[in-house]
């Protein structure tokens, strides 16, 4: 089976408060694109040539081509982002024409520590035969629904509620077809849900949290210094 990875990085990170985009930010003295890369090109398995389309800022081009090792240049596209994160999904679908994997995984640059064992999580699902593939954690706070006026509406059965993270899988079709039917949405799996078609959640992991501001890119400092992250 053939594995493409889209890595949106075309984001501002307005809310890291940072001098640069998200992706160019240092952690533990690496761009986040850059462990973001790391991460995927550590998965392990049977598949064919893992490619890689980079959605990056459009200003940021060749900053992001000089991050890739040399023999990483046959395997990952770089493509210019829009202007929301669906606009930079579908800049990263439509260059997979001419490699045509059979499965696409999407995944935020700005989760850059997510462990390869999440990706190969998603991966044996999409090969088991699932369509579309989240992974998930099980929510530790009770959440609540609440009205425009402040009062709760709903308060939903904990043991139902996962808290999804990426890299989300897709095969190719489902996620082409999501996408040119879609609008915008927080996450891609929400337009495959649209469709009707199922989607899975297998266990995601703590160290896949999103980097969106100061206090996680402290988190990932210490957790990068520690013995928290393997490297
Ligand atoms: O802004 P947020 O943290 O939700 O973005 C999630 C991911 O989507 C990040 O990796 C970011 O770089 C990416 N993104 C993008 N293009 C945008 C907005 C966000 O590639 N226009």
């Amino acid at each position: 089976m053939s594995v493409a990875v889209i890595l949106v990085a075309a984001g501002s990170g307005t809310r890291l408060g940072a001098d640069r985009p998200k992706a160019f930010v240092r952690l533990a003295g690496r761009p986040l694109l850059r462990w973001a890369l790391d991460q995927a090109f550590a998965v392990s398995g049977g598949h064919d040539l893992l490619r890689v389309v980079v959605v990056a800022p459009p200003d940021r081009l060749d900053e992001t081509l000089a991050l890739l090792a040399p023999h990483e240049t046959e395997l990952v596209r770089v493509v210019a982002g829009g202007a929301e994160r669906s606009d930079s999904v579908n800049a990263g679908l439509g260059q997979l024409g001419d490699i045509a994997p059979d499965h696409v995984l999407i995944h935020d640059t700005a989760r850059c520590l997510t462990p390869p064992a999440v990706f190969e999580r998603v991966v044996a699902a999409l090969e088991a035969g699932d369509g579309a593939v989240v992974p998930g954690l099980a929510v530790a706070d009770t959440i609540k629904q609440v009205g425009p006026d402040g009062l709760v509406t709903h308060t939903p059965d904990r043991s139902g509620l996962r808290a999804v993270q990426t890299p989300q899988g897709f095969r190719l079709d489902v996620i082409t077809a999501a996408h040119r039917h879609g609008r915008q949405a927080t996450d891609d799996a929400a337009l495959v849900e649209a469709l009707g078609l199922p989607v899975r959640v297998v266990d995601g992991d703590p160290l896949a949290f999103k980097i969106t501001d100061a206090g996680d890119l402290e988190r990932a400092e210490r957790l990068c210094a520690g013995a928290g992250v393997p490297r």
